[in-house]
């Protein structure tokens, strides 16, 4: 399961009493303690490789959890969204926690049914009732040894089935190499499992419909679930990469919240100035954000390539909010762009993926994306999430700010919520992508047009295709071309456009007069443009319909199919997508 990305790992093993031993870091660390510190060899055991959410990657953030009465242990994957009011229920019993997890949370609340009497799936399901948000739980109960049960929601949990003993995991990498028979289950279900028995009901105690299946792939495939590259993997989680990033942004109130954003309320209503600095993708993450940022605040952002931000004597001062956008929290060039605004003494917001990196820790706040870990070098869901967490900090400074009412921040959020399944809609079209790929596999060069948000997703796309396909490919904002780059146009050049979705200005009608402009000179348009668009019908040698979404939010949707774009082309080139060459996927040097 290493593969999953981990800063912690730990287990716990039932012999008469629950042993557990975690710790943070790499597995081997883990390694390390059970050779100073073995554990007895017993037939119930859990183990779990954590990619933190609440709470940094410590030895005591580590899962399993243990009822504070030493009864239960537990291990979680996902965000319990509730857990701070079931953790405040908690303490008020004299409940002790010790860790700063949400995932204890859940192991308190199961003792405590336990203690009463219950039995461990009743215990379980009651649990189940109370929680909200993600969660894929797998629990021990002391008192019953040989038994285990767990729980899903919105986070994927298989059982293997074995001859004379069963597992149930997050992912089939975990028992393939004991038995390829399986069974996934549903969305709120529980199995209780012993090394005899299955049982799977749904969380109220009655019967629920399994899926058995046979796992037909091998230990490597199976770490990718299936898919050939991690890139592909991580393309098709976005929906729940952008859902997971959403999640638990809500006071009881109904007010926006950003938990880890500690920045006094009253400092971010004296910004006067935002300056968003990144690298790469996530650069493009920011070009998106400012169109977003300012329409919503009103008060004036830049975007900086942070290798360029410090040499450029940018003015900054202590009313200047500096925002760095990192998947990895240890890119160098932006880590010393943070260092460099901090000096000057500005307050610094970070958006990364990675609880507990060097950028997050260098920061006054952050805003954590939910991604999960991004093994594929070339950012994909990085970027989506990125966008999303942006598009986030933008609402909730017009809330701070009163820029916006409170009617129009729900309407966004209400329409960012619904575009997990819009982002599966353009997945499902995987069909006319390869179909595109496979006519362009000998191509030598693309051009990339957008305007207004649809430019920096413009500049994604073309990024992706040179980082993956190794063609030269450019984007460029479409009022642009005709000043220059138009001369590259020649016959059968493919040009991708990003066409805006029909509004109330005339965005959408001057894209429209640049893919005239250069198909008169020969190029093959590939446009992307929102279903019913026939306005641009005429214009396009091939038509990728997105699903309708507001001009700000159509990032989300239009960049999916670049992204497919680049992983089929860099596939049928017979290159390594996950790897390519001349790439690392955190770059910590300057
Ligand atoms: C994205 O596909 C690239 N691998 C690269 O541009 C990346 O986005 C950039 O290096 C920034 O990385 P970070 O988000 O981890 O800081």
């Amino acid at each position: 399961m290493e593969y999953r990305g981990y800063d912690s790992a730990g287990v716990a093993v039932l012999d008469g009493t629950i042993q557990v031993r975690k710790k943070a870091g790499k597995i081997a660390n883990l390694d390390a303690l059970l050779a100073q510190s073995p554990l007895p060899d017993t037939g119930t055991a859990i183990g779990h490789t954590r990619w933190a959410t609440h709470g940094g990657p410590t030895d005591s953030n580590a899962h399993p959890h243990v009822s504070s009465d030493g009864r239960v242990a537990l291990i979680h994957n996902g965000i319990i969204e509730n857990f701070a009011a079931l953790r405040a229920e908690l303490q008020a019993q004299g409940i002790e926690f010790s860790s700063e997890t949400d995932t204890e949370v859940a192991a308190q609340l199961l003792g405590v049914e336990l203690a009463k009497g219950a039995d461990l799936a009743d215990g379980m399901r009651t649990v189940c009732r109370r929680l909200a948000g993600a969660f894929t739980l797998v629990a021990i109960d002391a008192l019953q040894p040989g038994r285990l049960v767990a729980a899903r929601r919105n986070s994927p949990l298989v059982v293997g089935v074995g001859d004379g003993e069963n597992f149930v995991a997050s992912d089939v990498a975990a028992f393939i190499e004991f038995t390829r028979s399986a069974i996934e289950l549903g969305q709120d279900q529980l199995v209780d499992v012993t090394a005899e028995s299955i049982t799977v009901t749904d969380f109220f105690g009655g019967p629920a419909e399994t899926h058995p299946f046979e796992v037909t792939w091998d230990t490597s495939a199976a770490e990718k679930g299936g898919y050939d590259w991690f890139m592909r993997k991580e393309i098709y989680e976005q929906p729940k990469a952008v859902a997971d990033t959403l999640l638990g942004r809500y006071t009881p109130e109904g007010a926006l919240t950003l938990d880890e954003l500690r920045i006094p309320e009253a400092e971010l209503r004296s910004v006067d100035k935002i300056i968003i600095v990144a690298c790469g993708t996530a650069y493009y993450a920011g070009l998106v954000a400012k169109y977003a940022i300012e329409h919503w605040t009103r008060v004036p952002c830049e975007v900086e390539i942070a290798s360029e931000f410090r040499y450029r004597d940018p003015i900054i001062s202590p009313t200047t909010l500096v925002v760095t956008i990192s998947q990895s929290g240890e890119t160098a060039d932006t880590l010393m762009a943070i260092r460099h605004a901090r000096e000057q003494k500005a307050k610094v917001i970070a958006i990364c993926n990675t609880n507990g990196a060097t950028i997050p820790r260098e920061s006054d706040a952050v805003i954590y994306t939910h991604a999960g870990p991004e093994i594929g070098v070339a950012s994909t869901k990085g970027f989506l999430t990125q966008v999303a967490a942006c598009y986030l900090l933008g609402l909730y400074l017009a809330q701070v700010r009163g820029a916006m009412f409170d009617d129009e921040i729900h309407n966004v959020m209400n329409e960012l919520a619904a575009t997990p399944p819009l982002i599966q809609e353009v997945l499902d079209r995987i069909g006319q992508i390869r179909e595109v790929a496979a006519r362009f596999v000998d191509t030598r060069s693309v051009l990339f047009l957008g305007r207004h948000v649809g430019y920096p997703v413009a500049l994604e796309g073309a990024l992706k295709l040179k980082e993956l396909a190794y063609l030269h490919a450019e984007g460029f904002p479409a009022g642009e071309l005709k000043h220059g780059p138009i001369a590259l146009v020649e016959d059968q050049l493919p040009i991708f456009v990003v066409v805006p979705p029909q509004g109330r200005d005339q965005l959408h009608d001057k894209v429209v007069s640049n893919i005239q402009e250069v198909r008169a000179r020969g190029a093959l348009t590939i446009v992307l443009a929102e279903e019913g668009d026939v306005e641009v019908e005429p214009y396009a040698d091939i038509l990728f319909s997105l699903p309708k979404v507001s001009t700000l939010l159509q990032p989300l949707v239009a960049t999916v199919p670049l992204q497919m774009f680049a992983c089929e082309l860099a596939t049928l080139k017979g290159f390594d997508v996950d790897q390519p060459r001349n790439l690392a996927k955190s770059v910590t040097v300057e």
